[in-house]
């Protein structure tokens, strides 16, 4: 079992979080931290990157064979600060020898708290009702003021791709009293069965949900996996969120199927062309947006922040990373 050597020098794309910094110092490598605004410019990150042993880096930076032909033969660890990856080619780090690494378990409960509170908001009209209010409009008890999806007590919940995060929605959508239905190979697990889950295919799921949560990462097989017929097929309540990948879903065909009442509403915390937003989204009111938070708890980022220097340190000393992504 080697010791980083002291040769070996990180970069780090982004400031990390406190303790996280503190644990990389102690670690006594020689490190390069790119202090800008939030993305690193490509030229500066090919310059960064040059000899360097281990990136630290953020899902918006494109890890891909020049970054990484950039950095040289020295490279060996490149860890994502994200569980979701798909901002490396990971068969490029594989015919180079070099380890990826993510950030899985650390974020499910903060990102499935934020699935569902778009799921909240979207349902019972929250944002809507907020603008209404604050608009300074007339308002008194009304009957028919800002009706929504009943949330608890047997609403059905859709989970696309019941993986980890998907999971703790389960939790959240079983303590709610809503029937769930999912896809994804744990949907059949007897912890799927203990939350009351039950495993269908993706038609079913989107027929007879109410509310459809996407928790499935962006491959080339789930590019686009909600498109025009599969918003059609939706019941037109239907509550779409995506806290995944935004380029999941179809963007255009959302906001023709949000205007045209072929769905309800949507819940997004991510976006096709992120970080742009498409202006159609944004003028329809039965949208809830943000800015790609879900993992965004202090508690979270910290230990995203302390995974990702443990998956460094790890790899530089010779070790298995404790969360390398399988290639
Ligand atoms: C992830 O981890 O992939 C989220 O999208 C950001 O934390």
């Amino acid at each position: 079992m080697g010791t980083a050597s002291a040769a070996d020098h990180v970069h780090v794309t982004f400031e990390l979080p406190t303790r996280a910094a503190a644990e990389l110092a102690a670690t006594g490598l020689a490190t390069t931290v790119y202090s800008g605004p939030t993305g690193e410019p490509r030229a500066s990150l090919l310059e960064s990157v040059r000899g360097a042993s281990g990136i630290i880096c953020l899902l918006s930076d494109r890890i891909d064979a020049e970054l990484m032909d950039a950095a040289g033969p020295s490279l060996r660890v490149v860890a994502n600060y994200a569980v979701g990856y798909d901002n490396v080619d990971v068969a490029a780090a594989k015919e180079r020898g070099i380890v990826v690494a993510n950030t899985p378990g650390v974020l499910d409960n903060a990102t499935a708290d934020l699935a569902f509170a778009l799921l909240l908001a979207t349902s019972r009209r929250l944002v809507e009702s907020d603008r209404f209010v604050r608009a300074g409009n007339d308002w008194k008890w009304e009957p028919d003021l800002f009706v929504g999806l009943d949330v608890s007590g047997g609403a059905t919940l859709g989970i696309v791709g019941l993986g980890r995060i998907g999971m703790a929605v389960a939790r959240r959508a079983a303590a709610f009293d809503m029937q769930i239905v999912a896809t994804g190979s744990r949907a059949s697990s007897p912890e799927a069965a203990a939350l009351g889950v039950r495993a269908v295919e993706l038609p079913e799921l989107l027929t007879t949900s109410d509310v459809i949560s996407l928790h499935l990462p962006l491959t080339p097989d789930t590019h686009h996996l909600i498109g025009a017929a599969e918003l059609q097929a939706m019941k037109t309540s239907a509550v779409l969120i995506n806290t995944a990948r935004g380029p999941i879903v179809d963007e255009l065909a959302l906001i023709d199927a949000l205007r045209d009442g072929v769905i309800g509403a949507a819940g997004l915390d991510v976006y096709e062309w992120e970080p742009t937003v498409s202006k159609g989204l944004l003028s329809l009111p039965n949208v809830v947006t943000a800015p790609h938070i879900g993992s965004a708890g202090r508690a979270t980022r910290e230990k995203m922040g302390s995974l990702a220097v443990q998956n460094v340190t790890a790899v530089l000393a010779g070790r298995p990373a404790p969360t390398a992504v399988a290639s």
